[in-house]
């Protein structure tokens, strides 16, 4: 929305596909936009299945819109869709609208759950509906409220958001246009991130309003019989509005501004770095310049001021440079986004981790019963991957668990339980939902993310960031890195009270300072990974990954890559577990990568290279350089040798480079792979 300068409404489409652009990454199965028309009671929508690419390409096909026609005061919305409900097509892509007229246009972010019965009551009140989406019926509610209080002069567009709010239950982050409010934008969120960006070439005067409203009162019953909800109908507010504006300059004239809103910084980044972050249940509402933000119930006790923070991303850092991928970008990005993650935290001369986030509450921690490790994807792996370590430091019992299953079972939490969050993006529905859970059973809650201002780092009560940087491509590689330093740095500065581990937490601490060098080694045989990719895997139908101890979570994770960017089958398997099963699947036609590096299983896992090889299989052996045990005959990966709990960071390298040489030869799109999303908002 831009207000006071004329901007032409090209400029404006411009504006919203290239942020769309910058959120792909959090799904891309179809794209929409909705702009003002010739008159500001006219509004126009765009929709286009696949990438924002083919979005920008319909759009330059519309010859009959006047694109230079210039606003002073615009706003418009547009929406990237990763379908949850109903398939990915046209119809189904936001912005939906509440009727052929496009009074009413939404976006939204998350999912309704009680959109059957919406639905049901609307159909039966005469609105059709022309998607499959829960979203429309956001816009068909929203016509509703407004038919119902026709002549109502009082009703404002917040108010009216309101009574939609509050018939919405489930995630959202959403944001309303109308041609009964033209230049106006309300926007809410609940459980899915929303933010807004402020550009002004002045400095900002902020005065933001708590306003208070009297609001929506009396639920009345649904008309329609075997409905399972009921509607409020909405009673002229009451309004005690405060004079004050949101942003004027110095002089106390209106200046020039612009708001972005976004569920993501990096959409917004390009523009301004100055933010807010809305909190579930707030409503904003922007108009002639100003921002108010209001809650959607009185006397909940939360005030609706809300800080502004600068984003410390630069561009440069979300494109993808002279790397053809993100995924290949953020894999080389290694050697120094580990050391981002220890910076300013690990004294390699004192040998002493201090991590500021979790400071006051070490002695809290050191006192519990035990530590549960929650996350999902790849994040739930870089707990596996210490757990070893973090119990052999802590002597504090560490159990792992996937959210979806832990919310599942409703698993016993307890107020001596430390719960800790691990979430690249800090916004994974299941994770959320799962760390809410554990604060309500008063557990003390750690977040381990990658994104500064997430939900988790919000909601936490302490925790520690693992400065990655932006990872864009789906495929997870630098935040598992990060996120595994994360962890052991927790675990040794648990610790560093125990006379008994010095020794270990020097060795460690010895190991993580040379890992950026190591990293740098394995990618240098990037090359050699290329061509086995090339010669060896690429046609291959399945491809079995095989350790154990510290490796354990190598295998699942190397897996988890190859499967999700080439779409060949792969399984990690614990090689103690070969016997049990899996050995029905190795032949001499099996492709098999077993990871036989230097630690106390050694033993153990050449038993296991023995099982393989009596079943004629010929694993390929990711081992330490310089490890003359290993028959010369063998196809062997050798990376260098490193402490034995840090030894998964070094094995996980070389087949994050091969899943991205396997998804190339497949011909994958790397970055954005099929049915998967970067950032998984939903349930
Ligand atoms: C999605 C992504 C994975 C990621 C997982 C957890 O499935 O595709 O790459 O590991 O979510 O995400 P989080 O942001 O919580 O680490």
């Amino acid at each position: 929305l831009n207000y006071l300068t004329a901007v032409d409404r090209q400029s404006i489409a411009d504006i919203l596909t290239q942020g769309l652009k910058r959120l792909e990454y959090r799904g891309y199965d179809s794209a929409g936009l909705a702009i003002d028309g010739e008159s500001d009671k006219e509004v126009l929508i765009f929709k286009e299945v696949g990438k924002v690419a083919s979005l920008q390409k319909l759009i330059q096909e519309q010859s009959s819109i006047d694109w230079t026609k210039t606003f002073t005061s615009h706003c418009g919305m547009a929406h990237t869709r990763w379908a949850t409900h109903g398939q990915p097509s046209r119809i189904n892509s936001h912005p939906h609208r509440s009727d052929p007229k496009n009074e009413f246009t939404v976006v939204h972010n998350g999912i309704i759950t009680n959109y059957r019965e919406l639905r049901l009551v609307l159909e039966k009140k005469g609105y059709t509906f022309e998607s499959d989406t829960d979203t429309e019926a956001i816009a068909k509610l929203a016509k509703y409220i407004w038919d119902s209080q026709k002549g109502n002069k009082t009703l404002t567009f917040t108010d009216l958001v309101k009574g939609v709010v509050k018939e919405l239950e489930g995630a959202f982050a959403m944001i309303f246009k109308s041609v009964h409010f033209p230049n106006e934008i309300v926007a809410t969120r609940r459980g899915s991130p929303l933010l807004i960006g402020v550009k002004t070439p002045k400095k900002l005067k902020v005065d933001f309003v708590d306003v208070e409203f009297g609001g929506i009162a009396e639920e009345i019953p649904a008309e329609v019989e075997g409905a399972p909800t009921t509607f409020s109908s909405l009673e002229v507010p009451k309004l005690r509005r405060s004079e004050s504006r949101a942003f004027l300059s110095e002089d106390g004239l209106p200046q020039q501004i612009e708001y972005f809103l976004a569920s993501d910084p990096s959409a917004v980044v390009e523009h301004t770095k100055t933010v807010l972050y809305l909190l579930d249940d707030d409503i904003a509402n922007i108009r002639e310049g100003e921002l108010r933000i209001h809650r959607l119930r009185r006397d909940d006790g939360i005030s609706s001021i809300r800080s502004i923070q600068t984003l410390e991303i630069e561009l440069a850092e979300i494109m993808k440079g002279s790397f053809d991928h993100f995924m290949q970008k953020e894999i080389y990005e290694q050697p120094e986004s580990v050391v981002n993650t220890m910076r300013g935290r690990v004294n390699f001369d004192t040998h002493k981790v201090t991590l500021g986030g979790l400071k006051t509450y070490l002695p809290t921690i050191r006192r519990c019963r035990r530590i549960v490790f929650i996350a999902c994807g790849t994040s739930y792996h870089s707990a596996l991957a210490t757990r070893a370590i973090f119990e052999e430091l802590t002597e504090i019992p560490v159990s792992t668990e996937l959210a979806s299953d832990f919310l599942d079972r409703k698993t016993p939490i307890f107020r001596d339980d430390v719960c800790v969050f691990i979430s690249q993006s800090g916004e994974t529905a299941d994770t959320i939902l799962a760390m809410r859970y554990c604060l309500e059973r008063g557990a003390l809650c750690v977040g381990v993310t990658n994104t500064v201002g997430s939900s988790i780092s919000r909601e936490s009560h302490c925790g520690v960031h693992i400065n990655a940087g932006p990872e864009i491509g789906v495929a997870s590689t630098k935040a598992y890195t990060s996120q595994f330093i994360a962890l052991v740095m927790i675990a040794i500065q648990l610790s560093e009270d125990r006379t008994s581990m010095t020794d270990r937490r020097n060795e460690i601490i010895d190991g993580l300072h040379a890992l950026p060098g190591h990293i740098k080694e394995v990618l240098a045989i990037d090359q050699e990974l290329q061509r086995l990719a090339r010669d060896v895997l690429h046609k291959e139908k399945s491809l079995l990954i095989m350790g154990r101890g510290f490796q354990h979570a190598t295998c699942l994770e190397g897996a988890l890559k190859i499967k999700e960017v080439s779409y060949m089958h792969s399984e990690g398997i614990l090689a103690g577990e070969l016997k049990h099963g899996p050995l029905a699947l190795v032949d001499e036609n099996m492709p098999v990568i077993l990871i036989m590096t230097r630690d106390s299983l050694y033993p153990k896992v050449r038993s296991a290279l023995e099982q393989v090889t009596a079943r004629k299989g010929q694993p390929i052996i990711i081992c330490n350089k310089g490890d003359d045990a290993i028959n010369a005959e063998s196809k062997t990966i050798r990376i260098p040798q490193t402490v034995d709990c840090l030894q998964g960071l070094l094995t996980i390298v070389p087949l994050q480079l091969l899943s991205y040489h396997l998804a190339c030869l497949a011909g994958v799109d790397v970055d954005f792979p099929r049915n998967l999303a970067k950032s998984v908002t939903v349930e």
